[in-house]
């Protein structure tokens, strides 16, 4: 028989889909996972958060719920309720009515409306990520349009920290106009995030050559357990008066992963630009998948809403970051006891759900192929992955595997 789809080219895994398949399907007994990026409990099992829990009973008994279509930017009440979270809710932006929110398809749906709005209505083509970065900036931009996709230098990896000044000078060469994708929080991969003086001199960078910010907001609430200190930036640049838009995904802080909760706030200059902004969005949404999803949304509104269960979540977020933050110092421990080659003071200082281990690809590759240990090649750990059943193990692998090939540079950071 013969077929119109001969000769498609077969494309590259997607690596962390592909790892979180082979952990599955990996039979061994004291298999672990710290590969893709969602919280696990101390039990080693996805937490569904009790707030969210409570919130989805409720609904469910709700009979004035349906299931309508949503206007095409979303809920008001969510997009609203996002804003105030991100920029605060007495923020003079959003006073001023320079600021709005729509909703979206989680990190990666808002990134991907941003890019085609930045490239179809304001005609960016050049955009600039992080080396390294989320892997996934780079497939979004150029789907959604951008020609020229560059890198910025983010990494040292001799000092394991921000190369600050290689940043500023890739930004300070960089076209006016080009979008500069910033992590707003939780650097991912690296667990590392600019200072506040960096944080400003970024920004003066960026002002200087009229580049455009584009923060992606991802984490907030899991670099500090603080939602006010994790926006920072953010808040930072909208105070300098400088225009950007914010991607917030909803996935990690709420544990809502395959709900999509995502929102894109604009900062504006002129309040007369809104309206045109906001038609043009709807086109862009319209033409790709119509309207969002309801359930995420309406659950992340009504905890932001609501004083009481908003406390409650903020007690969630902290219980993760603590964990997460006992997993550091569990695994820096274990190693230093162990006496394993190298410096382990960045598990401790980098922040967020992960830690760029410095471990080499074949070292990551030796983890898997004889300890069952997955992660990243990148070396990238996820630290919820860890809890007290199996630390020991992870540790202990580690250090035999780091013996065996001791490849990795014994140098400090500082983060
Ligand atoms: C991750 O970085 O592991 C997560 O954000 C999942 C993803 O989509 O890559």
């Amino acid at each position: 028989m013969t077929t119109r789809f001969t000769g498609i080219k077969l494309g590259p895994p997607i690596e962390v889909f592909a790892l979180q398949k082979a952990f599955v399907d990996d039979s061994y007994e004291n298999k672990v996972n710290l590969s893709i990026g969602a919280y696990r409990t101390s039990e080693g099992k996805p937490w569904v958060l009790p707030v969210v829990r409570k919130v989805e009973k409720s609904l469910a008994a709700d009979d004035l719920q349906n299931h309508e279509y949503l206007p095409v930017l979303g809920l008001d009440a969510f997009s609203e309720a996002a804003t105030s979270m991100l920029l605060g809710a007495d923020s003079p932006v959003i006073v001023q009515g320079r600021a709005f929110g729509i909703q979206s398809l989680s990190g990666t749906g808002s990134l991907r409306v941003t890019a085609e709005f930045l490239n179809r209505v304001l005609q960016y083509d050049t955009f600039y990520y992080s080396k390294p970065s989320w892997e996934n900036h780079r497939l979004v931009f150029t789907n959604g349009g951008f020609k020229h996709a560059r890198e910025y230098t983010y990494w040292d990896k001799e000092t394991r920290s921000i190369d600050i000044e290689g940043m500023l000078s890739d930004l300070r060469n960089a076209p006016e106009n080009a979008v500069i994708i910033l992590h707003a929080c939780a650097h991912n991969p690296t667990g590392c995030d600019p200072t506040p003086e960096q944080w400003a001199k970024i920004a003066d960078v960026i002002e200087e050559k009229r580049l455009f910010p584009l923060f992606d907001s991802a984490y907030q609430g899991f670099a500090s357990g603080d939602l006010d200190k994790d926006a920072y930036a953010v808040r930072m640049f909208a105070e300098r008066g400088i225009e950007f838009i914010c991607t917030q995904s909803f996935a990690k802080n709420f544990g809502l992963y395959n709900e999509r909760v995502g929102n894109i706030v604009f900062v504006l200059n002129d309040t007369k630009e809104l309206v045109q902004a906001k038609s043009q969005l709807a086109l862009i949404i319209r033409g790709m998948y119509s309207n969002p999803p309801n359930h995420g949304a309406r659950i992340v509104a009504t905890v932001l809403r609501n004083p009481i269960l908003f406390e409650e979540w903020k007690e969630h977020i902290r219980t993760m970051s603590d964990r997460i933050k006992e997993m550091r110092i569990g695994l820096q421990h274990r190693l230093l006891k162990l006496g394993t080659p190298g410096v382990w003071d960045h598990i401790v200082q980098q922040i967020g759900l992960f830690s760029y281990t410095g471990l080499t690809e074949r070292q990551v590759q030796h983890l898997r192929n004889h300890y069952h240990i997955y992660m990243l090649r990148s070396g990238r750990v996820n630290m919820c992955g860890l809890n007290e059943s199996n630390l020991d193990y992870v540790a202990g692998a580690i250090h035999e595997t780091i013996t065996l090939l001791p490849e990795t540079r014994d140098l400090h950071c500082k983060c």
